[in-house]
């Protein structure tokens, strides 16, 4: 294990950590909790969680500023103030969206995202500080200053990836559920009762199954947000609200009508055949995909065939 790996395992582990964080978090809730506010912040309407792709802005532009800061010379000094100003702009959006995603975690990913938001306030407070020092003059200051931000923001940068990749936070947990391609019987139709739900396996994926209005309606049971079961969420309006962190998805078509999820939740075709509930992935949504998937399929089957 990396020195910077064993480090961050101790942040997760520092319990006394979340003296501040429980309560901090808690406060963040009632803070993001309308839907207008969930939905915005939480990149819900775009189809991918927001502050990541905001991130790319305030590192973008405080590294142009150091390089230019470091090798660009007197005719570079207004281009390096002007990406410390930008980089100090773009950083509060990105705090307030960072915020809202951190609302939602708990236990290690919530004592790694306190060091991680502290580190960035440190990080804006010294480019703030050497903006400062930058329009008195003192471009000494201001450019050792800016070397400090950029030191503090590359620790926290690499703290916020951790926390994406190594502990999946925001990470689509549906991204890898496929799902049956041809028609696969999951429930009898008899144990579906009107307005009633049930769970059940269909090629490996836990499909949430509710009938409403006569109609059967199939939809992945692990939440995309980070993995909630939905078959014990709220049924409400033909729709089903997560019990983790209220992200309310259409069973219509999987949608998302309230976040902080940003990826909608696979949908499933169904029919009732012989008395049995049976459902597939929709093979007009994404013929392409369908195929690939058959293939990849019939070459693991062959894979796995013993040789004679
Ligand atoms: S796991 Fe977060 S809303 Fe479902």
């Amino acid at each position: 294990m990396s020195m910077p790996h064993r480090a961050v395992r101790r942040l997760e582990k520092a319990e006394t950590l979340d003296k501040v964080a429980k309560p901090v978090s808690s406060g963040a809730k009632r803070v993001v909790r309308p839907r207008l506010v969930r939905n915005l912040l939480s990149g819900t309407n775009l189809g991918h969680p927001l502050h990541p792709a905001l991130t790319d802005v305030p590192i973008g532009a405080w590294t142009m500023a150091g390089l230019l800061d470091a090798v660009g010379g007197r005719e570079a000094e207004p281009a390096a103030d002007l990406l410390v100003k930008a980089g100090i702009v773009a950083a509060v959006p990105t705090a307030v969206t960072g915020l809202n995603d951190w609302s939602d975690t708990i236990g290690p990913e919530r004592r790694v995202g306190l060091v991680h938001a502290t580190a960035n306030s440190t990080a804006l407070t010294l480019y703030i500080a050497s903006l400062v020092a930058r329009a008195r003059g003192d471009r000494r200051k201001g450019k050792a200053l800016g070397f400090a931000g950029f030191g503090v923001m590359a620790i926290s940068a690499y703290l916020g990836g951790h926390l994406t990749f190594v502990k999946g936070v925001n990470v689509n947990r549906t991204a890898w559920q496929q799902g049956p391609d041809e028609w696969t019987p999951v429930l009898a139709a008899a144990e579906l009762a009107e307005g009633e739900h049930r769970t059940a396996d269909a090629d490996g994926v836990r499909i949430l199954l509710h009938r409403t209005d006569g109609t059967v309606h199939a939809l992945a049971a692990t939440c995309s947000h980070m993995g909630g079961p939905l078959g014990e969420g709220t049924f409400e309006g033909g729709c089903v609200t997560c019990p983790w962190h209220g992200s309310t998805f259409r069973f219509a078509d999987g949608g998302i009508e309230r976040g902080p999820a940003s990826t909608p939740q696979p949908c499933y075709e169904t029919r009732i055949q012989d008395g049995r509930i049976e459902v597939r992935v929709p093979p007009a949504a994404a013929p392409a995909e369908v195929a690939e998937h058959r293939a990849h399929r019939a070459r693991r089957r062959l894979a796995r065939t013993p040789a004679t």
